[in-house]
């Protein structure tokens, strides 16, 4: 598919990276925005593995489970967006199976020329990278069958915001995957992040991901930074987003980790939601597992179709 048909902008392209970066309008949260902007220029999350190909990619989505589960769940033939792909692994490794088109979006011009050169070496032609702000996305509203934005929104100013600005450019019956930290899972980074600031480096194996020999060095101090050192972040639990979702009209239909305790099937496919009482109970224990790697949750819900 030709981008150009689903941008509501005229093109502007240099380097293969289409440049539709605009401000967002109001000023206190443009200003967030920039300080991140700064931030991501400098640390390029995640990064990629000097030895990166397709079939790296390919095994390390295998081993994560979740970008196995997310390529499993798409159609060959649908139009995905990810928002804030940062350097763009999960966009290249969707953009894999040629007949999807995939677009990788990110306010990060840095970021974004990893995932280009990525997509260049190995011939994505159906992967487009756009520098874009969530907050004055380029694309038409109702445009993509699939939208991913994950480990992003807590690091803008108003997320709901962001959930909901995003929200439009999905078709009815559409699918949106939004990935945030959560509120309790994210406390153990938290106790890190204070241990770190008062004792420098010296207590940085407390990170398993720091610990980890299969990591480089670079990719490390990334990591750590993205973690410990980033200049805004907020932290969400399953019933506010479920929240959101019912506002706008949007069916949960699955999270990783699961929050209801169901076991998982196809990501699409609806399970059930679970009680509050549930989703507390699951998020305490949610400390002692994803809180070791950052505490991120995804909620998977579908756009419904207008009554
Ligand atoms: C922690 S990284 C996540 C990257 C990727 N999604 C992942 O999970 O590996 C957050 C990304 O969000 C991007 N970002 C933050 N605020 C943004 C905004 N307002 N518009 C576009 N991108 C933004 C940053 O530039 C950064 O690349």
């Amino acid at each position: 598919m030709n981008i150009s048909s689903l941008l509501e902008r005229p093109l502007n392209q240099s380097d293969g990276i289409l440049r539709l970066l605009e401000q967002t309008k109001i000023t206190e949260e443009e200003h967030i925005r920039q300080r991140m902007q700064a931030f991501y220029e400098e640390h390029t999350f995640p990064g990629y593995d000097g030895i990166d190909s397709p079939s790296v990619l390919m095994d390390k989505a295998g081993k994560s489970g979740f970008g196995k589960w997310v390529d499993e769940a798409i159609s060959p033939f649908a139009t995905v967006l990810e928002v804030g792909c940062g350097t763009g692994q999960m966009t290249n490794f969707l953009g894999l199976v040629s007949t999807r088109t995939v677009i990788g979006t990110d306010q990060s011009i840095a970021s974004l020329t990893l995932g280009q050169s990525f997509k260049e070496q190995f011939g994505l032609q159906n992967v487009h990278f756009v520098q874009a702000n969530i907050f004055a996305m380029p694309f038409k509203p109702n445009s993509m069958d699939i939208l991913i934005c994950s480990g992003v929104l807590h690091h803008t100013p108003n997320p709901k915001k962001g959930f909901e600005e995003l929200l439009k450019l999905v078709k009815p019956g559409g699918k949106i995957l939004i990935g945030l930290y959560n509120t309790y899972a994210r406390i153990p980074t938290g106790i890190r992040k204070s241990i770190f600031s008062c004792t420098g480096k010296t207590f940085r194996f407390l990170d398993s991901h720091m610990r980890r020999r299969d990591v480089d060095q670079s990719k490390k101090e990334i990591w750590f930074a993205d973690q410990y050192k980033n200049p805004h972040e907020s932290w969400h639990s399953v019933d506010e987003v479920l929240q959101w979702f019912d506002e706008k009209n949007v069916k949960f239909l699955s999270g990783v980790p699961s929050p209801s305790g169901s076991t998982h099937g196809q990501l699409f496919n609806e399970h059930p939601r679970g009680s509050t009482f549930e989703h507390i109970l699951k998020q305490l224990g949610w400390m002692f597992t994803i809180g070791r790697e950052g505490g991120l949750f995804v909620m998977v819900g579908e756009k419904k179709m207008p009554a």
